[in-house]
């Protein structure tokens, strides 16, 4: 008999600690809980509710993930292109199981997903995989993904919206990039955290004062 092949995770990616994940979580809850209070955002509410007057509970509109992460290479157990030359690079074999911090920069809120925009290190570029960052792009929108700097899709989801799944929240981080890079930058108001901007169909973006870092490991995962 053949020897059998290592089987493939369902992605790689840095998790974050246990206590971590509760700062993380407590800090970006109270910018929710702000963020649905503000007259821009009122402003914009049937964005979210399909409606004028309704409103909306971010903190309920918006299910947790089991355990926040940043996913460098989803593999779906190897169905996904690349994912046995990804497992096998020594540097991630190398990065297995070790400790690394992650960098936040922004938050992005949408009316499909929460989270959290990360800037990679050129050591963390390193476990990022050539391509990934319009892996799933529409074809309109390739062109503007193609001239953002590489990783740019960098992120942990910190919600989605009911039926939403969470590789929606890289799409829409570069979505709003693009449209950034545009200039199609609306209203920015002041907050504690940072500048948050509006950028239009119920996209927000807070760009954080002081980045918030996070304590993480390397690893793979499989349901
Ligand atoms: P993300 O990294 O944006 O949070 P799921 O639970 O849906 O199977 O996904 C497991 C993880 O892999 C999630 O973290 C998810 O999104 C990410 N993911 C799922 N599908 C893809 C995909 N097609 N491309 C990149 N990442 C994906």
């Amino acid at each position: 008999t053949k020897p059998k092949e290592p089987e493939l995770p369902l992605f790689f990616g840095w998790f974050l600690l246990p206590e971590e994940e509760e700062r993380i979580k407590c800090a970006t809850m109270d910018f929710l809980k702000t963020l649905d209070t503000l007259e821009a955002f009122k402003e914009h509410i049937s964005e979210f509710t399909g409606e004028a007057e309704k409103e909306v509970d971010l903190e309920q509109y918006f299910q947790n993930p089991l355990h926040l992460h940043c996913t460098t290479k989803f593999c779906d157990y190897g169905k996904a292109e690349g994912a046995k030359e990804y497992a096998e690079l020594q540097v991630v074999k190398e990065s297995l199981a070790k400790s690394d911090e992650l960098s936040v920069t922004a938050l992005i809120v949408t009316p499909r997903i929460f989270g959290a925009r990360v800037a990679l290190t050129e050591t963390q570029m390193k476990l990022w995989p050539e391509g990934e960052d319009k892996e799933g792009v529409a074809p309109a929108l390739l062109p503007s993904v193609e001239a953002l700097p590489m990783g740019s899709r960098a992120h942990v989801t910190l919600g989605c919206s009911a039926g939403v799944e969470a590789v929606q929240t890289g799409l829409d981080l570069l979505e709003i990039l693009a449209l950034q890079k545009e200039g199609k930058e609306g209203t920015q108001v002041e907050m504690d955290l940072g500048t948050l901007s509006y950028l239009s169909e119920g996209r927000w973006f807070l760009t954080l004062r002081e980045p918030i870092t996070a304590d993480t490991t390397f690893s793979s995962f499989s349901d």
